[in-house]
């Protein structure tokens, strides 16, 4: 259990607090607990700009990337005259204070374009810089009060000198660092064999368990399959280390942090394979990095950081042996087998199995327990379009039809249902319409966790409110958006709740599509117009649509 110091807890109380996100939360437990050594606080202003220009800090030392305390103009207003900040957890628990040491406004697209080489909002670490990221940093040594609290995996969880005493306890010397964001399987389970052969070294399986790129699969998961594969390991070779590291998917500068914590974690050697922390594709769809640009990148550090890189060797499977090879061993006829990340994904969105040759069948019971395939998970089905569309109708048409089909218990999110339970005194400004539809979105995102279906049908007017939901809902299962784009002529002739009317005469202010505007979504799953179709017809199409996409069985 960790020790609280009990005088800087009562000091704490003394000045303003301020709530740590999930990745300060991440970055304190390392700068906290000596992972990021040198480090001693966030980034002062000299630091920062050191290590985004020179990849240096001020006094010279090797840093990668920013590691800062972002903040909004309102706190940094309350913070005034205050020489120091006491940083707190989601539950207001008290972890640190901060000494201000400066506080200033970073031009963050030159922080994006040198740090990470692009401007490009795919990149999910420009993504956060852009989007997420407050517009002030403070920068400031930390006292340290506690490190975070965790629940789960707690056995599992090491500061640096608890893994170097780990290792000092077992004899080993030479200890290689396997980084990874995914589950493991054979191929990563035979190179890290071969490391250890060929170095004579033992290996720390050391998984980042902070945050990681959307769409990973979840750390339980994983942690849960990382532990089957230990027991594959010959007996005490290999061990089994939780990272708390909020990674930024900075590619090649990336992979010299990771260098510098291991390092920092005891180890001597560090496996880095193609296209390591890589940020998936640009919006050209083509690679942010080279597929070598983060090996180069270590190779013409490791000496000053001292720890030693050992690259990754593509490992495929050869049926015909049975077993795993460099690919620059294969030799020229021979069959050869290998599944990426995106074809695994399909594997278990369809149920159809992992297969024994890719992974080891405890690894792929838990894969597959925990990602049921499309048609049992959960899903939302996100009507959105003026009022009077006909967004109700289909709505309620959907449920009707999928309650025909059984496969899982379905809520109804409709607009007027909604103000008039979750709702009821928000109006319809910019501000109250964006609650409505984050509250909507947030309720879904929960029925889509626990495996049922979520049906909504508000206006949702604003691109952003929508997207928001979207991600948020696509981290706990299936979203699918569906555009009803009847003309606003037809929502006006039909008018059946004769607000058009009043809205015309001005008798109801900031009404969609007359007085107030509705932004088209451009990636909407399905677009239905219902002026000319039969409500029955147009239901039928949405619920093929769906059968189509996965989500639903096709009926016998
Ligand atoms: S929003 O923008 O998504 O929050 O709107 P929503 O919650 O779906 O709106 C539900 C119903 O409110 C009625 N109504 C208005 N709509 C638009 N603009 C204004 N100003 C307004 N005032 C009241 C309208 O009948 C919406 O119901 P539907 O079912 O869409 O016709």
């Amino acid at each position: 259990m960790e020790q609280i110091n009990l005088e800087l807890k009562a000091e704490a109380n003394n000045y303003p607090s301020f709530q740590l996100t999930d990745r300060h939360l991440c970055d304190i437990e390392l700068i906290m607990n000596g992972g990021f050594n040198p480090l001693n606080g966030f980034m002062s202003k000299i630091d920062y700009d050191s290590v985004v220009n020179n990849m240096r800090l001020g006094d010279g030392s090797l840093w990668s990337m920013p590691i800062t305390l972002d903040a909004t103009d309102e706190f940094i207003s309350e913070i005034s005259n205050s020489s120091k900040i006491t940083l707190r957890d989601k539950e207001g628990f008290v972890l640190a204070m901060l000494k201000i040491q400066d506080i200033w406004q970073p031009d963050l697209e030159i922080e994006a374009k040198l740090v990470f080489g692009t401007n490009d909002i795919k990149h999910p670490g420009v993504n956060y810089l852009m989007k997420t990221s407050k517009r002030n940093y403070i920068g400031g040594k930390i006292e340290k009060v506690s490190l975070p609290h965790h629940y789960d995996f707690n056995k599992l969880r090491h500061s640096p000198n608890q893994l170097k005493s780990i290792f000092k306890a077992k004899k080993w010397d030479k200890v290689i660092a396997f980084q990874t964001r995914n589950p493991l399987h054979r191929a990563h389970f035979e190179l890290t064999i071969r490391a250890m052969k060929e170095l004579n070294a033992n290996l720390l399986v050391h998984p980042v368990i902070g945050m990681t790129r959307p769409g990973d699969i979840n750390h339980y998961a994983r942690t849960r399959c990382y532990k089957y594969i230990m027991d594959e390991y010959p007996q005490s070779s290999a061990f089994l280390s939780l990272l708390p590291l909020a990674m930024r998917m900075g590619g090649p500068r990336e992979t010299l942090l990771h260098a510098i914590i291991r390092k920092n974690y005891g180890c001597t050697h560090l496996i880095v394979g193609r296209d390591h922390a890589g940020p998936g594709l640009n919006s050209n769809n083509a690679p942010f990095y080279g597929p070598y640009e983060a090996q180069e990148m270590l190779e013409k550090y490791q000496d000053e950081l001292g720890i030693e890189m050992v690259p990754f060797k593509f490992m495929v499977f050869t049926p015909k042996s049975g077993k795993y090879k460099a690919i620059d061993e294969v030799t020229d006829n021979e069959e050869y087998k290998t599944l990426s990340g995106t074809e695994l994904r399909q594997l278990l969105d369809e149920g159809k199995g992992i297969p024994e040759w890719f992974t080891f069948k405890s690894v792929a019971d838990e894969l597959e327990r925990s990602n049921p395939p499309l048609t049992k998970r959960g899903l939302t089905i996100f009507f959105t379009g003026l009022s009077g569309s006909g967004k109700s109708t289909l709505a309620n048409g959907l449920v009707t039809k999928l309650l025909e089909e059984g496969s899982r218990p379905i809520t109804l999110l409709d607009g007027d249902v909604v103000r008039t339970y979750l709702s009821s005194e928000l109006g319809f400004s910019k501000e109250h319409r964006s609650i409505n539809i984050k509250r909507i979105g947030y309720v879904a995102s929960e029925i889509t966790k626990n495996g049922g279906i979520a049906i909504c049908a508000p206006i949702a007017p604003y691109e952003e409110d929508r997207r928001f939901n979207r991600e948020l809902i696509l981290n706990e299962g299936g979203y699918i958006e569906i555009f009803v784009n009847t003309p606003l002529e037809k929502c006006e002739e039909r008018d059946s709740k004769g607000l058009y009317a009043l809205a015309r005469k001005g008798e109801i202010k900031e009404f969609t599509g007359i007085s107030d505007p509705y932004e088209e979504p451009k990636d909407a799953e399905i677009v239905v117009n219902s002026s000319g179709e039969n409500p029955e017809i147009l239901v039928k199409q949405i619920y093929e649509k769906i059968v189509k996409m996965g989500f639903i069985e096709e009926s016998k």
